[in-house]
């Protein structure tokens, strides 16, 4: 099934991971939320929802997006899958995506979590997980 990812990311971390992402999924397309049309979202099974956190809250650029509501229209009862990524791997900063997706179909939810800088190891684990999980629900 296809999934496409939808991401924020100031300094590349978030980025990278959707990079990461892509390689290890056929078929799998990212966006920045700049750059997201509404085309590529229609052609999706599931949307993958991606947020560095900043001061405890999602960034700005993935606050405009889940505002935004013809974007929540498009969305509406699509499974979602929701991750964070932050330097303290933190359950509690997904709550700040589940207050907007209060009422949407959010499937899946995990924290990056780990060092701030060059990729490390685990966060290539984390990566692991991450595919694993989406494999078990939705195929390779
Ligand atoms: C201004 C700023 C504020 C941050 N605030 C938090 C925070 O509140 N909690 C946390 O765990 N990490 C915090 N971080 C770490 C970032 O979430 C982490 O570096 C993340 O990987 C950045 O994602 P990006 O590289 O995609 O922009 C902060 C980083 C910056 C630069």
């Amino acid at each position: 099934m296809k999934g496409i990812v939808i991401y924020d990311s100031k300094y590349n971390t978030t980025k990278e991971i959707a990079e990461k992402l892509r390689k290890r999924r056929k078929g799998m397309e990212i966006f920045a939320v700049e750059e997201l049309s509404p085309f590529k979202l229609k052609e999706a099974d599931f949307i993958i929802l991606g947020s560095p956190i900043y001061y405890g809250r999602l960034s700005k650029g993935m606050e405009n997006l889940l505002k935004d509501l013809d974007f929540r229209k498009r969305i509406r009862g699509r499974p979602l899958v929701i991750f964070t990524v932050s330097l303290w791997k933190c359950k509690k900063y997904l709550s700040n995506f589940r207050k907007f997706l209060e009422e949407e179909r959010v499937v899946m939810e995990y924290s990056f979590g780990g060092k701030f800088g060059p990729f490390d190891r685990r966060k290539e684990r984390e990566i692991d997980e991450f595919v694993e999980i989406l494999r078990r629900s939705y195929g390779n």
